[in-house]
């Protein structure tokens, strides 16, 4: 006799340039419990931040066709800039559904904010493709955009460094002009951003409201499977992490990512 498992229970395909998508795969996890994960860091050729969005691009389409070799029925890109220079290109390249960071960020912003002007901070690569400033402007042409390269918050993410002087300090610097911009919304459009929220909230105080693209995406994921009929309604889940270089601190650092432990992580050869 053979068993046909039902769609709903493949897994949801989440891949990232490394670790800072965990922060995606939390919000994922903590909205749909019951849905399954298979996550890819590529943590080999991380970081995508400073390269070219024709080398994202092809390093991009290569981990979506990992993910869907694996069976998956949607495929996150949790990762702000592959999402932002190379999602058209894997919608064309994938048979599953594919939802990126940016336009539930973008979306979530536009609905956050009181005054029309908003925030994006984001990689070099990101804030450089306008991505999120196509998005936003996609929901709400008459917005106020304030973009914004943070590259260190990346390093300080991974290093812990969250919530020290330097963090203080470096948030000071990048964040001024922004505060004096006059803007009431600010997108976290980095997966790495999550952590330093609270440096970055002080630097630019409470009236200015804090979007996490993660949360935002997660609750996109779940609209998106309750569409296509595709969620998964109860039972216990499971997640599978796959790096392509150093499975040890994928699994260290990752911790304070995804706010648990990663129980382990399986490197993969290319
Ligand atoms: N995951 C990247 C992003 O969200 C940050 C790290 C990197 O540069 O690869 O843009």
């Amino acid at each position: 006799m053979t068993t046909v498992a039902h769609a709903s229970d493949k897994a949801i395909g989440i891949f990232d340039s490394g670790i800072g998508g965990l922060t995606v795969a939390k919000a994922i996890g903590e909205a749909l419990p019951s849905e399954n994960l298979v996550y890819l860091g590529d943590t080999g050729r991380y970081p995508y931040g400073t390269k070219s969005a024709d080398v994202v691009q092809r390093y991009s389409e290569e981990n979506a066709r990992f993910l869907v070799d694996k069976g998956i029925k949607l495929m996150v890109v949790a990762c702000n800039t592959a999402s932002a220079v190379a999602l058209e290109a894997l919608r064309d390249v994938v048979d599953v559904p594919v939802i990126g960071v940016i336009e539930p960020g973008a979306a979530a912003a536009v609905e956050a904010t009181h005054n029309r002007k908003v925030g994006v901070i984001g990689t070099d690569a990101t804030i450089r493709s306008g991505a999120y400033t196509r998005a936003l402007r996609a929901v709400r042409s008459d917005l106020e955009i304030y973009t914004r390269a943070c590259p260190l918050f990346v390093p300080l993410a991974e290093e812990g460094w969250v919530d020290n002087e330097v963090a203080r300090e470096t948030a000071g610097i990048y964040l001024a002009s922004l505060r004096n911009s006059g803007i009431d919304t600010l997108v976290l459009g980095c997966t790495h951003y999550p952590l330093l929220r609270t440096v970055i909230g002080r630097v630019l105080g409470e009236s200015v409201r804090l979007i996490d693209s993660a949360e935002a995406t997660a609750a996109a994921v779940g609209v998106a499977l309750a569409q296509a009929g595709l969620a998964r309604a109860a039972g216990r889940s499971a997640s599978s992490f796959f790096v392509t270089d150093a499975p040890d601190r994928f699994i260290k650092v990752g911790a304070r990512f995804l706010g648990s432990q990663v129980d382990s992580a399986v490197q993969i050869e290319r």
